[in-house]
C-alpha cells in the first residue's frame, strides 16, 4: 500500500497546480471579457483528470488500510478519536463532495452560455478548491499531521 500512499500524496499537488490554474483562467477571463479559450478548457480537464485519480486511490486506501473496517466497527467509536474522524468524515466526505462540484461545474461551464462559462468555472472550482485545501492533512494540521511529500522508506 505504500505506492498507494505515495501516490495519493504527490498526486495532491498535481490537483493544486491544475486548480490554481483553472481559477486563474476562470478570473483572468472574467475580467478581459474574453471567450472561453483552449487553455481554460485544458486546465479545467486536468483539475477534472487529477481529482479523478486522487478519488480512485483515495477509495483503495481507505478499503485497504483498515479505515473501512473502522466504519463497519460503528461510527460512535470513530466520532470519539480525532484521526478517524478526520480522514473518515472530513478527508474522506468532504474530498468526495469536491469531487462532485468540479464534475458538475465542468459539466456547467460546457452547457453554459460563452458570456457565462468564466464564472460558473469560478464558482465551482472556487468552492472545490476551498474545501480541498481546507481538507488536506497539512503538517501544521498536529493530530493528523501527514508530510508535504512521502517516499519509500
Ligand atoms: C482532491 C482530493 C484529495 C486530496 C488532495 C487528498 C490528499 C490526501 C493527502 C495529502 C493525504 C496524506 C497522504 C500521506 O499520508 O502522505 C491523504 C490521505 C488519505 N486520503 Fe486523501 N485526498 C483526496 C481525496 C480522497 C478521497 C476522495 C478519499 C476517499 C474516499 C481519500 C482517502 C484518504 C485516506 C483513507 C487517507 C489516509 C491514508 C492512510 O494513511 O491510510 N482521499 N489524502
Amino acid at each position: 500500500m505504500q505506492i498507494s500512499l505515495i501516490l495519493h500524496n504527490l498526486i495532491r499537488w498535481a490537483v493544486l497546480l491544475s486548480g490554481v490554474w483553472a481559477i486563474f483562467n476562470a478570473i483572468n477571463g472574467l475580467i478581459s471579457k474574453r471567450t472561453f479559450s483552449k487553455s481554460d478548457n485544458l486546465s479545467s480537464l486536468l483539475f477534472m483528470i487529477f481529482c479523478d485519480i486522487q478519488l480512485l486511490i483515495g477509495i483503495s486506501l481507505f478499503v485497504s488500510n483498515a479505515w473501512f473496517d473502522k466504519v463497519k466497527e460503528g461510527m460512535g467509536a470513530v466520532m470519539k478519536n480525532n484521526v478517524d474522524r478526520f480522514v473518515i468524515i472530513e478527508h474522506a466526505l468532504i474530498m468526495i463532495f469536491a469531487w462532485v462540484l468540479v464534475h458538475v461545474g465542468k459539466t456547467a461551464v460546457k452547457k453554459a452560455e460563452p458570456h457565462a462559462k468564466h464564472k460558473k468555472m469560478l464558482i465551482f472550482f472556487g468552492i472545490a478548491m476551498l474545501l480541498i485545501l481546507a481538507s488536506i492533512p497539512w503538517p501544521f494540521r498536529t493530530e493528523v499531521a501527514r508530510p508535504l511529500f512521502r517516499w519509500f522508506n
